[in-house]
């Protein structure tokens, strides 16, 4: 596989009244070409800031992306990009699209001219042509009539449709990689299934790279190739996403596999959920930053932060358990074989 994305040691904070927020605190990953990466973890452990950070879109101040951080699109540091560049990068090389379509469409504006729009700046086509193509990719995200469809505008779309409105615009530019930030979060069960299949079958129609950012599991099973659990700001497991179901090894990664809703849980609350707050960014922790909230948490986790133990080539966890003089810990009884 050849790698169309490398993060080396992104490091992101922001400057505040209250001091630094350390939001991303040295993340490194690849992203291959035709593959989806699953970037998971609870809300305000770095997700978004990391993939703002792909696209340079990082407010600076109060940001700051550190020195020595790295992000490597097609042989270039897309940190050290001018203007010229990154507009180019965002129209034609790389496109996200957000929880919320509403921030990206133009309510003012019919769905098939936001569309078209992006053909004529970044693929060069006439007004016509771009009418026609928007029609095309209306229907490859299988809006039913797109020929009517274009004439209309966002708030004649349901939500499920706007969301695949907002990634049919974010696909009009042909990009090599697709960013998609907790894409089906505010979605019914039902059609979140289907964004995600969605985002499937265009990835394998495409063969673009994609980035799914999510805090739900369950949701990208299906979808994933590779999955890296966040927390904290730092990457504390990851690896292949049968690897990461069958076989996790980090006890957050449990937990965050126990809070994802099953067929047999016919109620809601009886999810399980994680105990405790993640660390304040303010004032990480110097030991692991799950330690406070750890069923396992031994003297150490809470002096020092574990070296990255590697279970197979492509399965590496953070997680002081897995040195050799650590007690051996089974992971809990209610995920084994449940996946
Ligand atoms: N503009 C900002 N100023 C201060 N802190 C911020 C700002 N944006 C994000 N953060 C902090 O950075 C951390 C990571 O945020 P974010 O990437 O949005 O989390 P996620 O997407 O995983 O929910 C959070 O603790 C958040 O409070
Ligand atoms: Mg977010």
């Amino acid at each position: 596989m050849s790698k169309l994305l490398e993060v080396k040691d992104l490091k992101v904070s922001f400057h505040t009244y209250a001091g630094e927020v350390q939001s991303v605190r040295g993340v490194s990953f690849n992203l291959d070409k035709g593959e989806t990466l699953a970037i998971v973890g609870e809300s305000g452990c770095g997700k978004t800031i990391t993939s703002k950070s792909i696209m340079r879109l990082i407010p600076t101040p109060p940001g700051e992306i550190k020195e020595g951080s790295q992000i490597i699109f097609e042989g270039k540091d897309i940190l050290k990009m001018d203007n010229k560049e990154l507009r180019k990068l965002r129209g034609e090389s790389i496109s996200m699209i957000f929880q919320d379509p509403m921030t990206s469409l133009n309510p003012t504006m019919k769905i098939g001219k936001q569309i078209a729009e992006s053909l004529i700046i970044h693929r060069g086509m006439d007004k016509k042509e771009a009418l026609e193509e928007s029609v095309k990719i209306l229907k490859l995200v299988n809006i039913p009539n797109a020929e009517k469809r274009i004439n209309q505008y966002p708030h004649e779309f349901s939500g499920g449709m706007r969301q695949r409105a907002m990634i049919a615009i974010a696909l009009a530019c042909n990009p090599k990689i697709l960013i998609a930030d907790e894409p089906t979060t505010a979605l019914d069960v039902t059609i979140q299934a289907q964004i995600m299949d969605l985002i499937k079958s265009l990835q394998d129609k495409i063969g673009m790279g994609v980035i799914l950012i999510t805090h739900d599991l369950g949701v990208v099973a299906s979808v994933a190739t590779k999955i890296q659990v966040m927390y904290a700001g730092k990457i504390i497991e990851r690896g292949f996403t049968e690897e990461i179901f069958s076989n996790p090894k980090h006890p957050y990664t449990w937990a965050l596999l126990q809070s994802v809703p099953r067929l047999e849980t016919e109620h809601k609350n009886e999810l399980y959920s994680i105990k405790g707050t993640p660390p304040d960014l303010l004032k990480p922790p110097a030991g692991c930053p799950f330690a406070s909230r750890c069923e396992y948490c031994m003297e150490i986790c809470k002096e020092q932060m574990p070296e990255v133990s590697k279970i197979t080539d492509n399965h590496s966890v953070h997680c002081w358990l897995q040195h050799p003089l650590a007690p051996k810990v089974n992971m809990p009884e209610s995920l084994g074989g449940a996946f």
